[in-house]
This record gives structure tokens, C-alpha cells and sequence, in this order.
């Protein structure tokens, strides 16, 4: 049931402008902008809905810089945040996962404008077969002293003022940070709205379950390796859940609890998943929620990106869970 504070239901929007209140860095409209994800995100979950009724299946013909093929939906997803976010006059970058560069979209001048970066669909694999994929956001201050839009964005995941990401699975679920607790908003398909649904979600602390894609793991380092051994021949009531999209696995251990990991493998020798786009806003939340997220040597969020679109390993979830991981890392 959507939480009640003094008899009301607290939509999305509400719950942001009160947070504004006690955030000291959070200047300018935050709100503002944080409506036009919400937005963009409801575009997108209605194309996810009528897919197979509209013309979203499919490849469009293209690769991105990720060098991955491009859906018809990542772009309609992507345009989608452009376009509303396009309107938002304190955006001043915004950064995609589908974008070559970083871009500004408005000069804000002796204003705090914000950088708003985005994986506007993730889990593109599951598209086509009607499995849960989502969007993931962040959110940084634009810094007035650095010049040009490719330098500012280059900032550690500690310095991130908001993140979260939305689930288009059997509902639709939004969930936020901007530093004081990780929270989940479900979207009221009546009102059209996002309502608050759980406040201060806690990642169990150790839950007997993995998430990996185990098919590569003949080109993991060593450790994880270990690890899957271990947890195969000496913790037999282990279970391992693993759907392809990132937003999916990471949300299901937010609940649920377990461990989450992305190695370093033959075919991604730095990890696959994009720092700024999915494993920053992640990490964040996770931390919020009490969890922890490292690359396998160093917590994610202290992790200085190289370029916009740096990769890392990722291993993400409950405290304990994280750490029997990176014991097998560290064992030599
Ligand atoms: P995206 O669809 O945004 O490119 O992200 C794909 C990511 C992530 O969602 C998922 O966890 C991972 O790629 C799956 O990769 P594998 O198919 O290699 O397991
Ligand atoms: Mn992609
Ligand atoms: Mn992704
Ligand atoms: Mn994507």
C-alpha cells in the first residue's frame, strides 16, 4: 500500500520538494528537474507497454559507441529523456549511454544548472522477450569553474546529488537516493503519478544468493572463480538468480538481498558495465540501503572516471555477500 504521511499518499514530486527543503546542495529547481525523468520515464514505460502494438522491436541498423547494436527502443528511450530534460532551463549537460559525447543543453549563466546522465534502457537484450528492463539516472552539480561540457562530467560517484532508476516490471517501480536513504516509488497506473511505496529500504546484510552471468567465467580472475567454486561444493543452499538486465538483478537484491557481479572477462577486459550511466548510481543506492559496491580493489564511488563512458567491474549487494566475494579476490 502507498505510504501515508499526516493522512496524505506522497507522490514522487512531493517527496522531492521536501527533501529539497533539508538539502543544503540541492539549489535551483531540483524538483523541476527530477519531474522530467519522472516524465520521460512514464514515455517509456508506455512505448515498453504497447510493445508489439507499436513499432519497438527490433534492431535500428546502428552500433553506439558502446559498440553494441542499437534498439529501436534505447533510441526512443534516449530521445525521450532528451526532450524533456531538453526543457528543464537548469540542465546545463546530459550525458547517455546512447550519445558519443556529453552535451550542453543550456548555459545558465551565475546559476546552478545540474549534469544529468542516463542508461535510458537498460537490459536491452530483454526487449524483444518481454522481460523487465529499465532506466537508470544520475544526477551531479554542473561545475562553474571547469570549462566545457566533456571535463565537467568527469566527477567521482561521491559527488553524485541523486540517483535512482525505474523498473518497467510487473509494476512499475522508481527508486531514489539524493543521500538520505535509499526510497521506492510505485507508479499508480490510474493516476498516472509515482507514489511512495517503501521509505529507507535496508539491503539484507547476507542473503545465501548470486547474480552472474556464469557463461564467461572461464575469463574471470581467478577469485571469482573461487568464489563460484565455494559456493557450489561448500554452501549448498545457495541459489543463483541472474536475468540480464542489470536494473532487474540489482532491484531483486535490493529486496531480497545476495550478491551481484560483473568481472573483468576476455571480451571486457576493464567489466562491461559503464560507470557513469550503471554502476555509480547503483552503488550509491546500494550504500544508501546499508549494501556496499566495490570494482573488486576500491569502492565504485571513489573510482575517478577516464571518460564519460569509463567501464568497470562491478560486485554489488548485501554488506556480507560483497565481502565473502572480495575475501576470494584478496586471497591471493
Ligand atoms: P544495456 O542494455 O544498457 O546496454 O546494458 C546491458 C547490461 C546490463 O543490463 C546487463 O546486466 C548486462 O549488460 C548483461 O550483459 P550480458 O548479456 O553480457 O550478461
Ligand atoms: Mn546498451
Ligand atoms: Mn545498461
Ligand atoms: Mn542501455
Amino acid at each position: 500500500m502507498p505510504r501515508k504521511i499526516d493522512g496524505d499518499f506522497v507522490t514522487f514530486t512531493q517527496f522531492i520538494q521536501e527533501e529539497q527543503n533539508r538539502h543544503p546542495e540541492a539549489t535551483g529547481d531540483f524538483s523541476w528537474l527530477m519531474s522530467g525523468v519522472a516524465l520521460a520515464t512514464r514515455m517509456i514505460g508506455s512505448y515498453i507497454r504497447r510493445a508489439g502494438l507499436i513499432d519497438v522491436w527490433g534492431d535500428q541498423g546502428t552500433t553506439n559507441v558502446q559498440g553494441e547494436t542499437v534498439k529501436k527502443l534505447d533510441i526512443m528511450a534516449n530521445d525521450a529523456l532528451k526532450r524533456t530534460l531538453g526543457y528543464r532551463g537548469n540542465v546545463g549537460i546530459i550525458a547517455s549511454e546512447e550519445d558519443d559525447e556529453p552535451r550542453v543543453i543550456s548555459e545558465v549563466e551565475g546559476e546552478d544548472s545540474y549534469i544529468v546522465m542516463f542508461d535510458p534502457l537498460d537490459g536491452s537484450s530483454n526487449i524483444d522477450v518481454n522481460v523487465s528492463v529499465g532506466t537508470i539516472f544520475t544526477v551531479f552539480k554542473n561545475p562553474p569553474e571547469i570549462e566545457g561540457a566533456a571535463k565537467s562530467v568527469l566527477q567521482p560517484g561521491s559527488k553524485q546529488i541523486a540517483a535512482g532508476y525505474v523498473l518497467y516490471g510487473s509494476s512499475t517501480v522508481l527508486v531514489y537516493t539524493c543521500g538520505q536513504g535509499t526510497h521506492m516509488f510505485t507508479l499508480d497506473p490510474q493516476y498516472g503519478t509515482y507514489l511512495l511505496t517503501r521509505e529507507n529500504i535496508t539491503i539484507p546484510q547476507h542473503t545465501p544468493s548470486y547474480s552472474v552471468n556464469e557463461a564467461y567465467s572461464h575469463g574471470f580472475p581467478e577469485g571469482y572463480r573461487r568464489y563460484l567454486d565455494w559456493v557450489k561444493l561448500e554452501k549448498p543452499r545457495y541459489s543463483s538468480r541472474y536475468v540480464g538486465s542489470l536494473v532487474a538483478d540489482f532491484h531483486r537484491i535490493l529486496i531480497k538481498g545476495g550478491v551481484y557481479f560483473y568481472p573483468e572477462t576476455n571480451a571486457n577486459p576493464e567489466g562491461k558495465l559503464r560507470l557513469m550511466y550503471e554502476s555509480n548510481p547503483l552503488a550509491f543506492l546500494a550504500e544508501q540501503a546499508g549494501g556496499a559496491a566495490s570494482t573488486g580493489t576500491q569502492r565504485i564511488l571513489d573510482v575517478m572516471p577516464g571518460d564519460v563512458h569509463h567501464r568497470t567491474p562491478l560486485v554489488i549487494g548485501g554488506k556480507r555477500n560483497v565481502d565473502e566475494v572480495l575475501d576470494m579476490l584478496q586471497a591471493g
